[in-house]
Protein backbone atom coordinates (compact mmCIF):
# COMPACT_ATOMS: atom_id res chain seq x y z
CA UNK A 1 0.00 0.00 0.00
CA UNK A 2 1.22 3.12 -0.68
CA UNK A 3 2.34 5.41 2.41
CA UNK A 4 -0.61 8.22 2.57
CA UNK A 5 0.24 11.82 3.29
CA UNK A 6 -2.14 14.60 3.92
CA UNK A 7 -1.38 18.10 2.56
CA UNK A 8 -3.62 20.33 4.18
CA UNK A 9 -4.03 23.77 2.35
CA UNK A 10 -2.02 21.53 -0.47
CA UNK A 11 -4.41 23.56 -3.12
CA UNK A 12 -1.96 26.63 -3.23
CA UNK A 13 1.36 27.29 -5.23
CA UNK A 14 3.76 25.30 -2.68
CA UNK A 15 1.11 22.49 -2.32
CA UNK A 16 0.36 22.62 -6.45
CA UNK A 17 4.03 21.76 -6.65
CA UNK A 18 4.67 19.86 -3.86
CA UNK A 19 1.74 17.21 -4.89
CA UNK A 20 3.09 15.85 -8.16
CA UNK A 21 6.45 15.40 -6.56
CA UNK A 22 5.07 12.87 -3.76
CA UNK A 23 3.11 11.73 -6.47
CA UNK A 24 5.91 10.70 -8.01
CA UNK A 25 7.55 8.93 -5.13
CA UNK A 26 4.55 6.81 -5.08
CA UNK A 27 3.03 8.05 -2.40
CA UNK A 28 -1.05 8.62 -1.82
CA UNK A 29 -2.04 12.48 -1.59
CA UNK A 30 -4.66 13.77 0.11
CA UNK A 31 -5.51 17.90 -0.15
CA UNK A 32 -7.47 19.37 2.41
CA UNK A 33 -9.22 22.12 0.78
CA UNK A 34 -12.01 24.42 1.57
CA UNK A 35 -13.15 24.15 -2.23
CA UNK A 36 -15.45 21.27 -3.58
CA UNK A 37 -14.30 18.06 -2.69
CA UNK A 38 -13.02 15.68 -6.11
CA UNK A 39 -12.36 12.70 -6.52
CA UNK A 40 -10.44 12.68 -10.20
CA UNK A 41 -6.78 12.63 -10.92
CA UNK A 42 -3.58 11.58 -9.07
CA UNK A 43 -4.21 13.54 -6.53
CA UNK A 44 -7.94 13.65 -3.71
CA UNK A 45 -9.68 17.00 -2.54
CA UNK A 46 -10.99 16.58 0.56
CA UNK A 47 -13.15 19.05 1.87
CA UNK A 48 -12.51 20.75 4.83
CA UNK A 49 -12.81 24.30 6.88
CA UNK A 50 -9.80 24.55 9.04
CA UNK A 51 -11.78 24.80 12.07
CA UNK A 52 -13.32 22.11 12.81
CA UNK A 53 -12.77 18.61 13.11
CA UNK A 54 -15.11 16.48 10.64
CA UNK A 55 -15.63 13.46 8.44
CA UNK A 56 -12.01 14.48 6.89
CA UNK A 57 -10.44 13.04 9.88
CA UNK A 58 -11.06 9.68 8.46
CA UNK A 59 -8.05 10.62 6.22
CA UNK A 60 -5.60 11.66 8.58
CA UNK A 61 -6.02 8.20 10.57
CA UNK A 62 -3.82 5.93 9.59
CA UNK A 63 -1.94 8.66 7.21
CA UNK A 64 2.05 8.25 7.34
CA UNK A 65 2.55 12.35 7.11
CA UNK A 66 0.49 14.87 8.00
CA UNK A 67 1.68 18.70 6.26
CA UNK A 68 0.00 21.82 7.08
CA UNK A 69 0.69 24.04 4.36
CA UNK A 70 -2.69 26.51 5.05
CA UNK A 71 -2.60 30.04 5.66
CA UNK A 72 -3.85 32.97 3.96
CA UNK A 73 -1.74 35.14 1.85
CA UNK A 74 -0.04 37.84 3.47
CA UNK A 75 0.63 39.50 0.00
CA UNK A 76 -2.14 41.88 1.10
CA UNK A 77 -2.82 45.23 3.03
CA UNK A 78 -1.95 44.53 6.41
CA UNK A 79 -5.25 45.87 6.86
CA UNK A 80 -6.65 44.89 11.27
CA UNK A 81 -9.26 42.30 9.48
CA UNK A 82 -6.35 40.46 7.42
CA UNK A 83 -3.98 40.57 10.43
CA UNK A 84 -6.60 38.87 11.97
CA UNK A 85 -7.15 36.22 8.92
CA UNK A 86 -3.56 35.72 8.34
CA UNK A 87 -3.40 34.72 12.53
CA UNK A 88 -6.83 32.40 12.80
CA UNK A 89 -5.82 30.63 9.70
CA UNK A 90 -2.77 29.49 10.73
CA UNK A 91 -3.57 29.35 14.42
CA UNK A 92 -6.49 27.17 13.88
CA UNK A 93 -6.02 25.47 11.22
CA UNK A 94 -2.65 23.84 13.44
CA UNK A 95 -4.82 23.49 16.18
CA UNK A 96 -7.51 21.54 14.13
CA UNK A 97 -5.16 19.14 12.96
CA UNK A 98 -3.50 18.35 16.14
CA UNK A 99 -7.54 17.92 17.58
CA UNK A 100 -8.17 15.56 14.28
CA UNK A 101 -4.57 13.81 14.76
CA UNK A 102 -5.96 13.36 18.89
CA UNK A 103 -9.10 11.23 17.55
CA UNK A 104 -6.92 9.09 15.76
CA UNK A 105 -6.60 5.54 16.77
CA UNK A 106 -3.22 5.53 13.86
CA UNK A 107 -1.61 8.69 14.72
CA UNK A 108 0.25 9.70 11.15
CA UNK A 109 4.06 8.94 11.93
CA UNK A 110 5.02 12.68 11.15
CA UNK A 111 3.31 16.31 11.58
CA UNK A 112 5.51 18.90 9.33
CA UNK A 113 4.02 22.21 10.19
CA UNK A 114 5.28 24.97 7.42
CA UNK A 115 5.85 28.28 8.63
CA UNK A 116 8.25 31.14 7.69
CA UNK A 117 11.28 33.21 8.07
CA UNK A 118 9.31 35.86 8.85
CA UNK A 119 9.71 35.19 12.30
CA UNK A 120 13.35 36.51 12.76
CA UNK A 121 12.04 39.98 11.64
CA UNK A 122 14.31 42.53 10.31
CA UNK A 123 17.60 41.32 11.35
CA UNK A 124 19.86 43.53 8.43
CA UNK A 125 23.23 41.91 7.61
CA UNK A 126 23.57 39.71 10.77
CA UNK A 127 23.45 36.13 9.67
CA UNK A 128 20.14 33.91 11.15
CA UNK A 129 20.22 29.95 12.05
CA UNK A 130 17.21 28.12 13.70
CA UNK A 131 19.25 29.45 17.19
CA UNK A 132 18.27 33.46 16.83
CA UNK A 133 15.97 35.26 18.35
CA UNK A 134 12.53 36.55 16.50
CA UNK A 135 12.02 39.66 15.65
CA UNK A 136 9.40 42.52 16.77
CA UNK A 137 7.08 43.40 13.95
CA UNK A 138 3.70 42.08 12.39
CA UNK A 139 5.31 38.93 10.82
CA UNK A 140 7.13 37.96 13.77
CA UNK A 141 4.35 38.30 15.78
CA UNK A 142 2.20 36.05 12.86
CA UNK A 143 4.90 33.20 13.02
CA UNK A 144 5.39 33.26 17.18
CA UNK A 145 1.47 32.71 17.41
CA UNK A 146 2.02 30.21 14.73
CA UNK A 147 4.45 28.30 16.31
CA UNK A 148 3.03 28.38 19.09
CA UNK A 149 0.24 26.76 18.08
CA UNK A 150 2.19 24.03 16.84
CA UNK A 151 4.12 23.61 19.87
CA UNK A 152 0.70 23.11 22.03
CA UNK A 153 0.14 20.28 19.64
CA UNK A 154 0.13 17.02 22.16
CA UNK A 155 0.71 14.10 20.26
CA UNK A 156 3.20 11.72 21.74
CA UNK A 157 3.07 9.21 19.15
CA UNK A 158 3.76 11.83 16.46
CA UNK A 159 7.10 13.13 15.53
CA UNK A 160 6.84 16.84 14.90
CA UNK A 161 8.81 18.73 12.38
CA UNK A 162 8.57 22.38 11.97
CA UNK A 163 9.73 24.29 8.45
CA UNK A 164 10.83 28.10 8.58
CA UNK A 165 10.68 28.43 4.11
CA UNK A 166 12.21 31.93 2.85
CA UNK A 167 10.60 32.86 -0.53
CA UNK A 168 10.48 29.77 -2.64
CA UNK A 169 10.87 29.98 -6.26
CA UNK A 170 9.00 27.74 -8.51
CA UNK A 171 6.79 28.85 -11.83
CA UNK A 172 4.00 30.48 -12.07
CA UNK A 173 3.49 32.39 -9.34
CA UNK A 174 4.64 32.74 -5.53
CA UNK A 175 7.39 34.64 -4.69
CA UNK A 176 8.57 35.35 -7.91
CA UNK A 177 4.98 36.13 -9.54
CA UNK A 178 4.68 39.40 -8.92
CA UNK A 179 8.17 40.17 -8.94
CA UNK A 180 8.39 38.68 -12.12
CA UNK A 181 5.91 40.59 -13.68
CA UNK A 182 7.43 43.79 -12.47
CA UNK A 183 10.66 42.69 -14.36
CA UNK A 184 8.68 41.69 -17.40
CA UNK A 185 7.17 45.24 -17.49
CA UNK A 186 10.96 46.79 -16.99
CA UNK A 187 9.88 47.48 -13.55
CA UNK A 188 12.43 45.30 -12.02
CA UNK A 189 14.89 47.64 -10.21
CA UNK A 190 16.04 47.55 -6.71
CA UNK A 191 14.08 48.38 -3.67
CA UNK A 192 15.09 50.78 -1.21
CA UNK A 193 18.61 50.49 -0.23
CA UNK A 194 18.45 46.97 -2.12
CA UNK A 195 20.67 45.98 0.74
CA UNK A 196 18.19 44.13 2.37
CA UNK A 197 18.54 40.01 2.25
CA UNK A 198 16.19 37.69 0.68
CA UNK A 199 16.14 34.18 2.10
CA UNK A 200 15.30 31.60 -0.75
CA UNK A 201 14.49 28.42 -1.79
CA UNK A 202 13.61 26.51 -5.07
CA UNK A 203 10.70 24.59 -4.75
CA UNK A 204 12.34 21.05 -5.80
CA UNK A 205 14.79 21.37 -2.97
CA UNK A 206 11.63 22.53 -0.84
CA UNK A 207 10.18 19.23 -1.72
CA UNK A 208 13.14 17.01 -0.79
CA UNK A 209 13.22 18.75 2.45
CA UNK A 210 9.84 17.91 2.31
CA UNK A 211 10.74 13.87 1.89
CA UNK A 212 13.41 14.47 4.06
CA UNK A 213 11.33 15.48 7.10
CA UNK A 214 8.91 12.74 6.44
CA UNK A 215 11.32 10.24 5.82
CA UNK A 216 14.54 10.78 8.68
CA UNK A 217 12.85 9.54 11.59
CA UNK A 218 15.43 11.89 13.51
CA UNK A 219 14.52 14.64 12.61
CA UNK A 220 12.07 17.37 14.67
CA UNK A 221 11.84 20.39 15.70
CA UNK A 222 12.96 23.09 14.05
CA UNK A 223 14.58 23.87 10.70
CA UNK A 224 15.25 27.00 8.39
CA UNK A 225 14.41 25.76 4.94
CA UNK A 226 16.23 28.10 2.71
CA UNK A 227 19.32 28.06 0.19
CA UNK A 228 22.53 28.42 2.15
CA UNK A 229 23.22 31.61 -0.56
CA UNK A 230 20.77 34.35 0.61
CA UNK A 231 21.47 37.32 -1.56
CA UNK A 232 20.04 41.08 -1.81
CA UNK A 233 17.69 42.44 -2.70
CA UNK A 234 19.84 44.11 -5.36
CA UNK A 235 21.47 40.66 -6.45
CA UNK A 236 17.96 39.26 -6.85
CA UNK A 237 16.46 41.83 -8.55
CA UNK A 238 19.59 41.61 -11.07
CA UNK A 239 19.73 37.87 -11.45
CA UNK A 240 15.69 37.86 -11.97
CA UNK A 241 16.57 40.59 -14.25
CA UNK A 242 18.96 38.41 -16.35
CA UNK A 243 17.07 35.59 -16.13
CA UNK A 244 14.18 37.14 -17.79
CA UNK A 245 16.89 39.01 -20.73
CA UNK A 246 15.69 42.45 -19.50
CA UNK A 247 17.84 45.43 -19.27
CA UNK A 248 18.85 47.63 -15.95
CA UNK A 249 15.65 49.60 -14.51
CA UNK A 250 15.92 51.86 -12.20
CA UNK A 251 16.14 51.73 -8.59
CA UNK A 252 12.86 51.77 -6.19
CA UNK A 253 13.26 54.04 -3.71
CA UNK A 254 11.64 53.43 -0.19
CA UNK A 255 8.85 55.69 -0.42
CA UNK A 256 7.89 54.72 -4.09
CA UNK A 257 7.94 51.46 -3.12
CA UNK A 258 5.22 51.94 -0.54
CA UNK A 259 3.16 54.30 -2.80
CA UNK A 260 3.46 51.42 -5.39
CA UNK A 261 2.59 48.78 -2.69
CA UNK A 262 -0.08 50.56 -1.55
CA UNK A 263 -1.44 50.88 -5.21
CA UNK A 264 -1.25 47.29 -5.61
CA UNK A 265 -2.38 46.15 -2.50
CA UNK A 266 -0.13 44.85 -0.90
CA UNK A 267 3.00 46.05 1.49
CA UNK A 268 6.02 47.32 1.27
CA UNK A 269 7.43 45.60 4.29
CA UNK A 270 7.81 42.59 2.44
CA UNK A 271 10.36 43.74 0.25
CA UNK A 272 12.46 46.06 3.01
CA UNK A 273 12.90 43.72 5.83
CA UNK A 274 16.36 42.19 5.72
CA UNK A 275 16.96 38.36 6.21
CA UNK A 276 19.63 36.76 5.99
CA UNK A 277 19.25 32.62 7.01
CA UNK A 278 21.18 29.93 7.07
CA UNK A 279 19.75 25.91 6.90
CA UNK A 280 22.06 25.21 9.75
CA UNK A 281 20.15 21.94 10.42
CA UNK A 282 19.63 20.51 7.18
CA UNK A 283 23.37 21.20 6.48
CA UNK A 284 24.18 19.38 9.47
CA UNK A 285 22.05 16.61 8.73
CA UNK A 286 23.98 16.60 5.67
CA UNK A 287 21.03 17.54 2.62
CA UNK A 288 22.43 17.84 -0.77
CA UNK A 289 21.15 21.57 -2.29
CA UNK A 290 20.23 20.76 -6.20
CA UNK A 291 19.89 24.35 -6.36
CA UNK A 292 22.36 26.22 -3.65
CA UNK A 293 22.88 29.39 -6.04
CA UNK A 294 20.78 31.85 -6.95
CA UNK A 295 21.67 32.27 -10.89
CA UNK A 296 20.57 28.22 -11.91
CA UNK A 297 18.15 28.13 -9.57
CA UNK A 298 16.25 31.19 -12.06
CA UNK A 299 17.67 29.18 -14.71
CA UNK A 300 15.83 26.36 -14.36
CA UNK A 301 12.70 28.25 -13.69
CA UNK A 302 12.77 30.67 -17.06
CA UNK A 303 14.41 28.20 -19.08
CA UNK A 304 13.54 29.62 -22.51
CA UNK A 305 12.67 33.10 -21.76
N1 LIG B 1 5.28 30.68 -0.97
C1 LIG B 1 6.26 31.19 -0.23
O1 LIG B 1 7.22 31.81 -0.75
C2 LIG B 1 6.22 31.01 1.27
C3 LIG B 1 7.26 31.53 2.05
C4 LIG B 1 7.24 31.37 3.43
C5 LIG B 1 6.17 30.69 4.03
N2 LIG B 1 5.16 30.20 3.25
C6 LIG B 1 4.04 29.52 3.89
O2 LIG B 1 3.86 28.26 3.28
C7 LIG B 1 2.48 27.91 3.23
C8 LIG B 1 2.12 27.55 1.79
O3 LIG B 1 2.46 28.65 0.95
P1 LIG B 1 1.74 28.86 -0.45
O4 LIG B 1 2.56 29.84 -1.20
O5 LIG B 1 1.40 27.55 -1.07
O6 LIG B 1 0.39 29.57 0.03
P2 LIG B 1 -0.97 29.77 -0.79
O7 LIG B 1 -0.75 29.58 -2.27
O8 LIG B 1 -1.55 31.06 -0.35
O9 LIG B 1 -1.86 28.53 -0.30
C9 LIG B 1 -2.23 28.37 1.03
C10 LIG B 1 -3.52 27.58 1.12
O10 LIG B 1 -4.12 27.88 2.39
C11 LIG B 1 -5.53 27.81 2.28
N3 LIG B 1 -6.12 29.01 2.90
C12 LIG B 1 -5.98 30.29 2.52
N4 LIG B 1 -6.69 31.10 3.34
C13 LIG B 1 -7.30 30.29 4.24
C14 LIG B 1 -8.18 30.51 5.33
N5 LIG B 1 -8.59 31.73 5.65
N6 LIG B 1 -8.60 29.44 6.04
C15 LIG B 1 -8.22 28.18 5.71
N7 LIG B 1 -7.39 27.91 4.67
C16 LIG B 1 -6.94 28.96 3.96
C17 LIG B 1 -5.89 27.81 0.80
O11 LIG B 1 -6.49 26.55 0.49
P3 LIG B 1 -8.05 26.41 0.08
O12 LIG B 1 -8.49 27.72 -0.50
O13 LIG B 1 -8.03 25.30 -0.94
O14 LIG B 1 -8.77 26.02 1.31
C18 LIG B 1 -4.56 27.97 0.07
O15 LIG B 1 -4.46 27.14 -1.06
C19 LIG B 1 1.71 29.13 3.76
O16 LIG B 1 1.37 28.91 5.09
C20 LIG B 1 2.73 30.26 3.65
O17 LIG B 1 2.53 31.27 4.63
C21 LIG B 1 5.16 30.34 1.89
Amino acid sequence: MKPRIVLAGGSGFVGQLLSPFLVSKNCEVIVLTRAEPDHGGAVRNVHWNGKTVADWVEFVNGAYAMVNLTGRSINCRHTPENRREIIDSRVDSVRVLGQAIGRCAQPPQVFLQIAGVGIYGDKGERICDETTAPGDDFMTEVCQKWEAAFDSVDAPKTRKVLLRLGGVLGPNGGFLGLLGRLTRWFLGGQVGSGRQYISWIHVTDLSRMVLASIENQELTGTLNATSPNPVTNAEFVRELRRALHRPWSPPVPEFAARIGSWLMGTEASLALVSQRCAPKRFLENGFNFEFPTLRPALTNIFPSQ
